[in-house]
């Protein structure tokens, strides 16, 4: 599938993979000053923000795909950066499994590479079943973010929670059903790790309590020559937290990347 996309900037391509249950809009803050050196690509994952919803489990290796062909529609066949939040993680190691060829450098932020435990696939599942017979997104929204913010925003930037949410409400229920089943099926990355050969960050909340910083330090060093960043004052959504530091830690990563 064909996702909705922009494209800013020019230079080497960098491509920004949202999680869930957002949509590219959670990068706003990062296009601006990556686009400085990169041509940022920016999409909505199926099911997501503007992308079609089409019925069925949204698996990683079904997101990666369409994440290629979207490439592959504006013609941006060279290998590119990818970088991934949460989800969006999953969907950047689904990436290097099926194409690593097409992949020459990483930035998994706030992500895991172990799979479900049978309780939270079952959660999920649950989940997906109550959003398609009530439709009810605010729910699964406000279930979400205590846990999605770290202690500092919530104590201090109450306004970024509320528009954070309010971007959350817009997506569709049966896409974010499709999302969850995906998300509940996947693989264990944990032995792909090590295999990774391009030069890869791994960026953390401090305050992160879904992809906590131990597990966070875990990826990078099963990663060879990985490094880590620990963004301060952050929960699970360091580009939208902090959004200043996220941004400097990807840039650094760039400008190396670049040099090499
Ligand atoms: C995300 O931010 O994408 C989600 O927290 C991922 C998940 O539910 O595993």
């Amino acid at each position: 599938m064909k996702l909705n996309a922009d494209v800013t900037g020019s230079g080497p391509a960098l491509v920004l993979l949202h999680g869930f249950p957002l949509d590219r809009t959670m990068w706003d803050s990062q296009v601006g000053p990556l686009a400085a050196t990169h041509r940022v690509v920016t999409l909505d994952l199926r099911g997501q923000g503007k992308s079609e919803a089409a019925p069925g489990v949204y698996g990683m290796e079904t997101m990666a795909a369409d994440v290629f062909e979207t490439l592959d529609g504006l013609s941006l066949t060279e290998p590119v950066v990818l970088a991934g939040l949460s989800m969006g993680g999953y969907v950047a190691l689904a990436a290097v499994a099926a194409k690593p060829e097409r992949i020459r450098g990483l930035i998994l932020l706030d992500t895991r590479a172990i799979p479900d435990t049978p309780e939270a696939a079952s959660n999920r599942e649950t989940s997906a079943r109550k959003l398609e017979s009530d439709g009810n997104v605010g729910e699964l929204v406000d279930g979400m973010i205590p846990r999605l913010f770290g202690a500092t925003t919530r104590a201090t930037n109450p306004a970024l929670i509320e528009a954070t949410r309010q971007s959350m409400l817009g997506n569709r229920p049966g896409g974010l059903a499709g999302a969850l089943r995906g998300m509940a099926v996947r693989p264990d990355r944990t032995p792909l790790l090590a295999s990774i050969t391009v030069p890869t960050l791994v960026v953390v909340g401090a305050e992160d309590q879904i992809s906590t910083p131990t597990e966070s330090e875990s990826i990078a060093s099963a990663i060879p020559g990985a490094r880590l960043v620990v963004i301060p004052s952050a929960g699970h959504l360091t580009p939208l937290e902090n959004p200043e530091a996220t941004t400097q830690a990807m840039m650094t990563f760039l400008a190396e990347l670049e040099q090499s």
